[in-house]
C-alpha cells in the first residue's frame, strides 16, 4: 500500500476492514491466505467443552457456566469465576465479594479475555483481587446461539442490532447476577461493550443495579473513524451487505461474508491486508502465541442488521436506534420519522465512571473519545476517572502483555475505592 495517500476508492475496502478488524488486523502475514486458518503449527486450544473448561479451569480457578434467558427468548451463556486462585482478600460489604460483569466487543466472545498467560488475563486478575467475576457472551456468539423457539439457521434469529443488546441482553445478565448476589454490579466493557453500556445507562435501564462502570476503548461516536473511511464506505456497506448477504447471520469466517469482503476490496482495487494497521491502529503489545489462539477462536458471528446499524452510526455521526430506511417504516416501528436518539448526557451524574483510551486506537479515535468525554462535562467531577494510554491501540486493552500494569490494576483500584 502506497504510504500516506488515502484515495477515496480505498475507503470502501477500509470500512469493511474496520468491521472485521479483529479477524484481519491480528492475522500474522504468513497465515493470511485463508480466513480463520492456521498453517503448519500445532492447533491451539479451542473453546470445545465451554469457556470454563477450556480457558479457566486449566489455570486452576473455579468457574461456573450459567445460562440466562432474555425477554425476547435468546439463551445467553455466561461464566462466573467466584473467587481467586489464592483465596485472595475479600472486597467490601463485610466479606461479600462484589460482582463485576465483563462485556466483550463486536465479533468476539468472552473467551477473548482469556487468551494470555493466566497472570495477564483481566477476569483472573480481578478474581485474584477479590471480585466475583462474570463474563457475558452476547447473542449470536458461539455459546449464545440458542433461542426458545428460533434456530440460528432462520433469518428471524438474526433480526436484531445493538439496540436489542441494550434492551434485552444486558438486562438479562444484570438481573441474573443481581438475583444471585443481591449486590450492585461493577460493569466493565470494551468497544461495543462500552457502547451498549452507555446507551443502557442513558435510558436509565440498569442504573438501580450498576455500581460503577469501567469503559476501555470507549465508543459511542464514530465520526472521526469516518474521516478515515469516508461516508461512501458506510453507505456502500449498507447497500451491498443487504443485497448480497441479506438480513441474516454475519459470519466473518463464512464463505459468503469472506467472499463479499474480497469482492469489495477487489472493486476498490486494493489489497485489504496491507491496510490493516492503518485502520485499527498499531497495537503495541500483543503476544504472537496469543494471536494464534485468538485466530483459532475468533471472530464470532453477529447479525448483518447489527453491522448495518453500526454503519449508520458512522454515517450519521450520532447515536440513534436502528434506522429502517424510510420515514414511514420508522413511524411504524417507533412512532416517529427519525429513530429515537440515545442521550449520553442523561447518564446519571453520580455514576462512578472510569475511562481508558489509547493514543493509537483508530476505532475509538482520540477525537471521538474526547467528544464523548465532552458529553460528561456536567458529570460529578469526583465520579470521573480518565486514563489516556499513549501507545495503546484497540486490541491492547484486551490482550496487551502490559495491560495488567498499565490498565487492569487501575481498574481494580477504581472498583475497590467504591467498596
Ligand atoms: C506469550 O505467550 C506464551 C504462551 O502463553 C507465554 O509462554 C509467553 O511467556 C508469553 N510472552 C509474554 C511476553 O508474556
Ligand atoms: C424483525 O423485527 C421487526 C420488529 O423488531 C419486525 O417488524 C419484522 O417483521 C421482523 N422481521 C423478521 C424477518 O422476523
Ligand atoms: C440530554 O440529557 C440532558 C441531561 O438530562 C438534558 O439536559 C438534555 O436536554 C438532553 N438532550 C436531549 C437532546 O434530549
Amino acid at each position: 500500500m502506497a504510504g500516506s495517500v488515502m484515495l477515496p476508492s480505498v475507503s470502501i475496502c477500509m470500512a469493511l476492514c474496520v468491521f472485521i478488524f479483529f479477524a484481519l488486523s491480528l492475522k500474522p502475514l504468513e497465515a493470511r491466505q485463508t480466513f480463520g486458518m492456521l498453517s503448519g503449527k500445532p492447533r491451539p486450544r479451542t473453546a470445545a467443552g465451554g469457556i470454563c473448561a477450556s480457558s479457566v479451569h486449566i489455570y486452576g480457578y473455579k468457574c461456573e457456566e450459567h445460562d440466562v434467558v432474555t425477554q425476547d427468548g435468546y439463551i445467553l451463556n455466561m461464566q462466573r469465576i467466584p473467587e481467586g486462585r489464592t483465596g485472595a482478600a475479600r472486597t467490601g460489604n463485610g466479606g461479600k465479594r462484589q460482582p463485576v460483569l465483563i462485556q466483550h466487543g463486536i465479533l468476539v466472545d468472552g473467551m477473548s479475555w482469556l487468551l494470555n498467560p493466566a497472570d495477564q488475563n483481566l477476569p483472573l486478575i480481578l478474581a485474584d483481587q477479590g471480585f466475583d467475576v462474570w463474563m457475558g457472551n452476547t447473542r449470536g456468539t458461539r455459546f449464545s446461539r440458542r433461542h426458545k423457539n428460533l434456530d440460528p439457521s432462520e433469518r428471524a434469529f438474526w433480526n436484531w442490532t445493538w439496540d436489542e443488546l441494550v434492551s434485552y441482553d444486558l438486562p438479562a445478565m444484570f438481573d441474573h447476577i443481581h438475583s444471585l448476589t443481591g449486590q450492585k454490579i461493577h460493569y466493565l466493557g470494551h468497544s461495543l461493550g462500552t457502547l451498549i453500556g452507555f446507551a443502557s445507562f442513558s435510558e436509565k435501564g440498569l442504573v438501580d443495579k450498576v455500581r460503577s462502570a469501567a469503559m476501555l476503548s470507549p465508543i459511542a461516536y464514530l465520526s472521526h473513524m469516518t474521516t478515515v473511511i469516508g461516508d461512501i464506505a458506510a453507505r456502500s456497506f449498507i447497500a451491498e451487505a443487504t443485497s448480497i448477504i441479506g438480513l441474516a447471520e454475519f459470519n466473518p469466517k463464512s464463505g459468503i461474508v469472506g467472499g463479499f469482503i474480497k469482492a469489495i476490496c477487489l472493486k476498490a482495487g486494493v489489497d485489504c491486508y496491507d491496510l490493516i494497521s492503518v485502520i485499527t491502529g498499531k497495537n503495541c503489545c500483543l503476544n504472537a502465541s496469543t494471536i494464534d489462539l485468538f485466530l483459532a477462536n475468533e471472530p464470532q458471528s453477529t447479525s448483518t442488521k447489527n453491522m448495518i446499524h453500526l454503519s449508520q452510526t458512522v454515517r450519521d455521526k450520532e447515536l440513534r436506534k436502528y434506522n429502517y430506511g424510510s420515514s414511514d417504516r420508522n413511524i411504524q416501528h417507533y412512532g416517529q420519522a427519525v429513530p429515537p436518539g440515545y442521550n449520553i448526557s442523561a447518564i446519571p451524574h453520580d455514576l462512578p465512571l472510569f475511562f481508558s483510551y489509547g493514543g493509537l486506537d483508530r476505532l475509538a479515535d482520540v477525537k471521538d473519545v474526547e467528544f464523548l468525554l465532552d458529553q460528561f462535562k456536567f458529570h460529578d467531577v469526583n465520579k470521573m476517572s480518565v486514563q489516556f494510554v499513549k501507545d495503546y491501540a484497540h486490541a491492547d486493552f484486551i490482550m496487551g502483555v502490559t495491560a495488567k500494569d498499565v490498565v487492569y490494576n487501575q481498574v481494580a483500584t477504581f472498583f475497590k475505592r467504591l467498596a
